[in-house]
């Protein structure tokens, strides 16, 4: 079958280099969501560091049921399965392990620089160029089975869009002028991620958390998360061990939370 990615998928595999991603790397031209093909991939037991890409999905998912448009020629969509020894109160550090990786290769392949903003979105200009879901496959053992599921908005031109994201959503195409190599950026994530999951694995999430907050502009800020039916207001302090978000409220409490929709009164996440 001949689609844009079957030329240089077969050299991929052999420039990665990792520890812990990309042995089994399944490359094709269109499924329903590569985060479900993963979750199908675990329960059959396949290795930790499957990925999962595809040129298209027809079902393509993002976090709160919305759909993630993933056309043809013009995104990156793949997932990750990790099986890492942990807590379950610690999986928030694996979306921080996603976040810092997905945005250093963004700032590599964009003329601007992006925002991560909290949990799972990355800005360019306020502009969403990525979007991360990560989800975890019920066990009852240890290690969890977790799905990282990516998508990169890379070659999509203006107004490529659906009409609801043609204001919310940007493209490294749109940011730069010029198309970007597709596999080039997932090589970059792919490396990425092994580095940082691997860092995560020897220092607990330490170096992780610290990138996380170089790479955001929401500390000291105030925010309102909303989580389920309650929406808490408070200033942003830091990410706490377990990859929370802490917020000191007007009573001078903290509360950390490990998910939740984020706003804030002034667009802070264009600077
Ligand atoms: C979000 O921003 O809401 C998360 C979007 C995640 C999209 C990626 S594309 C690859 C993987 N497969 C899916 O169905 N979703 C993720």
């Amino acid at each position: 079958m001949n689609y844009d990615y079957e030329p240089g998928a077969k050299n991929l595999k052999q420039n990665l280099n990792c520890i812990h991603i990309g042995a089994n790397i399944v490359f094709l031209p269109k499924i329903d969501s590569t985060n479900n093909l993963a979750k199908e991939y675990a329960k059959s037991n396949a290795p930790e560091g499957l990925v999962i890409v595809a040129d298209s999905q027809t079902g393509g998912r993002g976090r709160m049921g919305k759909s993630w448009h993933s056309p043809p020629k013009t995104g990156v969509y793949l997932s990750i399965l990790l099986k890492p020894p942990l807590k379950t109160d610690q999986l928030s550090l694996i979306t921080l392990v996603a976040g810092v990786s997905a945005i250093e290769t963004i700032n590599e392949f964009s003329h601007q620089s992006a925002n991560l903003k909290w949990p799972n979105d990355i800005l360019i200009n306020g502009k969403k160029v990525c979007g991360l879901l990560c989800e975890m496959i019920p066990n009852k053992e240890n290690p969890c089975f977790l799905v990282i599921g990516i998508g990169i908005n890379a070659n999509q031109v203006a107004g490529q869009f659906p009409e609801d994201l043609n204001k919310t959503a940007t493209s490294l195409r749109v940011i730069n002028g010029s198309p970007t190599n597709r596999l080039d950026v997932i090589q970059s994530l792919l490396k990425n991620i092994d580095r940082e999951y691997h860092g995560f694995l020897t220092d607990g999430g330490n170096s992780v958390i610290k990138k996380w907050g170089f790479h955001s502009n929401l500390f000291g800020k105030r925010v309102s998360i909303q989580h389920g039916s309650t929406i808490t207001t408070g200033t942003a302090m830091r990410i706490d061990s377990l990859g929370r978000l802490v917020l000191l409220l007007d009573n001078q409490h903290e509360e950390a939370f490990d998910s939740g929709e984020i706003s804030l009164n002034k667009n802070y996440f264009e600077i």
